[in-house]
This record gives C-alpha cells, structure tokens and sequence, in this order.
C-alpha cells in the first residue's frame, strides 16, 4: 500500500467488529512499529495490548471506574483550547455528534458518546501505552512518532484504530488490570480491531486546515 494512500485513509474508528486479531498480525504490527524514531533512540514507548478475558477485564473495569470514580490522570490534561484550537476542538465534536446523531444541546447524549470511550468502542483489544516522563516533552515526541507509525501500519494491515486520551482518566483502575511498566505514566490507549462500517460514528469525517495555518515555505522560488 503506498505509504500516502494510508495517511489519506486513516482515521480514528468509533465502532469495531467482535473478530479478534491474531496475536501473529499483532506482534506484526508492533514490531514493524519498533522502527519508529526517538531522541537518542531511546525508543521510551512501554506498551500492553490486550485479547480476549484480559481486555474484558480492563472494559469492565475502566466501565466502573467511568460511573463511579473521578478521573486522574497521571499526565496532565490541556487546561482548555484557546483560538484558534478552540474552533477545532469543537469542529471535530460537532462532526461525531451528526454522526451519531446527538444534538448540540443533548449533554446526556454527550456524557453517552464520551462512556463509548471505556467500551473501548466494542474493541476486541486494547492498546495502553505508557512512559517514563523524565523525558519530558521529547519523550512524548518519540511516544507521538510510534503512535503515527502504529496507525499508519494498522490502515496497511486492514485493521483500525482510536487513539485515545481518555484511556488515561482512570490510570489506578488500568493498573489493577494490567502490568503497567514501572516508572512509566499512561499517556494514552488505542482501541483496535476491524471497522464496523455500521456504527453511525463511523460516518464522521474531520477536516483540516489550509496548508498556509500551519505551514510556511520560505525561500522557494515561486
Ligand atoms: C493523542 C490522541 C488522543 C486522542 N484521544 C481521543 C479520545 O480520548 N477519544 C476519541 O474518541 N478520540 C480521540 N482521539 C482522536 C481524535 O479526536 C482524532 O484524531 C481527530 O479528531 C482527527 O480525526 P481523525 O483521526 O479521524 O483524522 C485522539 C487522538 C490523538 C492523536
């Protein structure tokens, strides 16, 4: 698959199918993924993907942990979205929301759409991805760079994906489930599995700014 048909492809899946991953494409992917680069190749990315009883044990914990525990993650939030971030902070909601037919003032509905988070959107795994943050923010560079590559491998391997922040709310609930490395934060998790194309979420489409918001050539002849 060229490498920029997947870049198009991508894009975070709300809704998976039942139908497990074999632990063959799964040690695939992750090792393609190893090849990611970090500062000094650190490689500081400390990963647990769960199957079967393991991620049905973290799904119901992380369920629980959404009903009755108040998030604390161990990596700090962003403390809100000025302009012009706000805008597209509210843009992709906005589309998720159409999509799963939830109306701008329906804040039930939204708290709704937010628990599909720790459903791990029906996912036959989890991805929980921690690291040591000593590294600061280059550590979270080299975490980045090792997300982008794990995506862009799964849209090459059929399969699908969602990052999400979300997973880090609840970190003392995902560390009864699972063998946290030591030393480490959880940053983020991934739902992963095989699309859905049912699921009305999976009809949102985000879009991006013009080149020129983010980019500046300089010195090119025109
Ligand atoms: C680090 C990171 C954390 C994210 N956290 C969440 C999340 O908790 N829940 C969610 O539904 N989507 C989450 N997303 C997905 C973004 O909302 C999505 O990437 C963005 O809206 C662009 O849409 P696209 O991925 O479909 O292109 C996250 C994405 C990244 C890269």
């Amino acid at each position: 698959m060229d490498l920029f048909d997947a870049v198009a492809e991508r894009r975070s899946v709300r809704g998976f199918r039942s139908s497990p991953v074999s632990r063959q494409t799964m040690e695939s992917l992750f090792t393609r993924a190893q090849r990611a680069p970090s500062w000094c190749n650190v490689q500081p990315w400390r990963v647990v993907v769960t199957s079967g009883e393991v991620t049905e044990r973290l799904r119901t914990r992380l369920l629980r942990a959404f009903s009755e525990e108040s998030p604390s993650p161990e990596i700090a939030m962003p403390p809100g979205y000025p302009e012009p971030y706000g805008t597209h902070r509210r843009e992709c909601g906005r589309v998720l929301y159409e999509a799963m037919g939830i109306e701008r003032k329906d804040a039930t509905g939204k708290v709704r759409a937010w628990r599909r988070n720790f459903e791990l959107f029906d996912a036959p795994h989890a991805v929980i991805v921690s690291f040591d943050d000593r590294f600061g923010i280059y550590g979270a560079l080299d975490v980045g760079c090792w997300l982008q590559t794990v995506l862009l491998g799964a849209v090459a391997l059929g399969l699908a994906c969602c990052p999400q922040a979300a997973l880090a709310s609840y970190p003392s609930a995902v560390r009864e489930v699972l063998p946290i490395a030591e030393g480490t934060k959880i940053a983020f998790g991934i739902s992963i599995g095989v699309e859905d194309p049912d699921v009305p979420a999976n009809r949102a489409r985000t879009s991006r700014a013009p080149l020129e918001d983010n980019v500046k050539l300089l010195g090119f002849e025109t």
